[in-house]
Formats: structure tokens, sequence, C-alpha cells
């Protein structure tokens, strides 16, 4: 793949798809990798689908100033306002707050997220969700303010289950998520993460010291709501990391293992993960993704 990047030409080689793959492992027809990824002899046993769970997203800007209504329109009583202390200060989280009062929803502020959240951290902002009942949640901030508000509603709608529960595995046993979590509207301050799109809580899990998160379909915000004037206030550092993150998910994407050569098919279609693997579709954002990086990052 190539396209021009200012005067120069970025030539983008892509691993072809189908790599090598080492340590294979017999099981009568069905072969393990080293990778853990199951291959079976029998095409009937693969995996055939791919599912596209769409995002709610709201663009505009000033929109910000709707979420009372939103709230109002899905007959919140009580909700939980989450973001950071920096944040907590500025416009985001002001204009938020007025649209809650000018609608007169009752709110509770937790602006204790930690910037790269850890499994401490998300227990904290659980137990504050757990400790007052909420009915939605409004979450205002870059992924780290929207990924610990995911993770408070998962757990306080679920209060029995452990934090391991839902994380991915090896970490965790990547339960699928069966219980019905609250409405949650996710006001980004940055442009990387993609995070109020995405089924995605990601943190640090300190006894392990590594990176690892949960992903799954139910914990997809119900709307995004993406208010360029949100981003007016974003420190330049912040700015130019938001634009590696894109680049680093198309990437990431497009060179991901194809969704049919992934493994074996699951055996009830609540097993297939959020993350599936490349695909059509999401190769055509990628390639978008790549070539609008490529003109306005290095400015
Ligand atoms: N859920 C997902 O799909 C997903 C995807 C990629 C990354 N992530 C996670 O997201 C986190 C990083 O999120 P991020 O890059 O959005 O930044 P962030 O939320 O970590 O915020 C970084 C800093 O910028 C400040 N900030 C954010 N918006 C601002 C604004 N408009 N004005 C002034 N200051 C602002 C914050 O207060 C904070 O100090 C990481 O934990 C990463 O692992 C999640």
């Amino acid at each position: 793949m190539q396209y021009f990047s200012g005067t120069k030409m970025i030539s983008l080689k892509i691993w072809p798809r189908n790599r090598f793959l080492f340590g294979w492992r017999i099981l009568g027809n069905v072969t393990q990798n080293g990778n853990g990824l199951s291959y079976s002899t029998n095409p009937q046993d693969m995996e055939y689908a791919f599912e596209m769970a769409c995002s709610n997203i709201r663009y505009g800007p000033g929109v910000t100033k709707e979420v009372g209504m939103d709230l109002q329109n899905l007959g919140a009583k009580k909700v939980c306002l989450m973001t950071d202390k920096n944040l907590r200060k500025l416009t985001p989280v002001k204009v938020a707050i007025e649209s809650l009062e000018r609608h007169k929803i009752n709110y509770k502020i937790y602006d204790s997220v930690r910037v790269e959240p850890t499994d401490q951290s998300f227990k904290d902002a659980i137990n504050f969700s757990k400790a007052n009942d909420f009915d939605a949640y409004l979450a205002v901030g870059g992924g780290s303010v929207l990924d610990t508000c995911k993770a408070a509603n998962l757990y306080a709608s679920n209060p029995k289950a452990d934090l391991l529960d839902y994380v991915n595995a090896p970490v965790g046993k990547a339960l699928p998520v069966t219980h019905t979590v609250k409405p949650l509207i996710a006001v980004t301050t940055t442009a990387g993460t993609g995070s109020e799109t995405t089924g995605v809580a990601i943190f640090d899990y300190l006894p392990l010291k590594a990176k690892t998160g949960i992903a799954s379909r139910a914990i997809k915000p119900t709307l995004g709501i993406v208010d360029p004037d949100n981003l007016s206030t974003m420190p330049e550092r912040v700015a130019a990391y938001s634009g590696l993150d894109v680049l680093c998910h198309a990437i990431e994407s497009y060179t991901a293992i194809p969704y049919q050569s992934r493994g074996l098919r699951p055996a009830n279609p609540n097993l297939r993960p959020a993350y599936q693997g490349s695909n059509p579709i999401s190769d055509i954002w990628c390639r978008h993704a790549l070539q609008i990086t490529s003109k306005y990052l290095k400015r």
C-alpha cells in the first residue's frame, strides 16, 4: 500500500495475512498452534461469521449541552457523572453539569478517575457506583474516564462478580457478560482511543505489571458524544498521542488475522469475541484512517 505524506511517499508494507504459524499441536482433527489458536481439517468446524455491533454516535460542535435532555429521555433518576480531577475544572464538564441542572437531573460526581487506570482505581470507582445505586452513567473525559465508567457500570450492575471474571484471558476468566448494564453516555474529550464507541475498558493489572482489559459488546456506551468543542482544551502532547493512537489502531486492525482464520467457530454466538480479527468492513475504515493520519498527524 502506498500513499503520500507531504512531499514524501510512504510505502506501507502489510504483512501477508496467511502467516506462518509456529508450534503446532495436533488433537484429533483439531490443531492448536503456539498462539493458542485452533484449526480444524474439517471446514465445517472453522469460524465463518463476523459480527459488527455498530455504535451510536452523535457528532456536532456543542452537542455536549444536549446530554441532560438525553438522560431525561432515558428516564434517569440518579446519574453518576464520572470524570478526572483535571477535567472537572474544564469546560466539557462544566457544560455537561449545566445541561444536567437545566433538565433537573439528580446526579453525583465521581472525579477520582486515575489517568491510565489500574485494577485498584477501577475497584475504587466500582465501589463508589455500588454504594450509590445509579440508574445511568455520564462519562466526560478521555479513554481513562470512559473505560473506568464502563467498568463501574459493569460491576455495579452485577455486584457479586469478581473483577477478574470479565477480564480477558489469560489474566482473567473472560466470562461472557449475561446481565444487563445501565445506560452510559460517553462524552469524549480526546480523539484517539475511540473508547466512546468500543466495548473495551483497558487497565493496568498491578499484580502482574500487565496492561489488560475487558472486551464485551455489553459495555459499549449507549451513546457516544463527539463534540469538537471539547477538544479545544486538549494539551499539545495529548493531541499528538491521540493521533498516534489512531495510526496504531488502524495498523493493528488492518494486519490482524482475518476473522475466518482465527480458529474454530464458537458453540454459542455469545462466545464470539468482540474483536474477531480483520474483516472487509473494518479494512475500509483502516485504509481511510491510515490516509488521514498520514495527511494530518505531522503538522
Ligand atoms: N477503550 C478503548 O477502546 C481504548 C482504546 C485505546 C486506548 N484506551 C485507553 O485510554 C487511555 C488513554 O486515554 P486518552 O488518550 O484519551 O487520555 P486520558 O483519558 O488518559 O487523558 C490524558 C490526560 O489528558 C487530559 N485531558 C483529556 N482531555 C482533555 C481536554 N479536552 N482538555 C484538557 N485536558 C484533557 C486528562 O485529564 C489527562 O490528564 C489509556 O488507558 C488507554 O489504554 C482505551
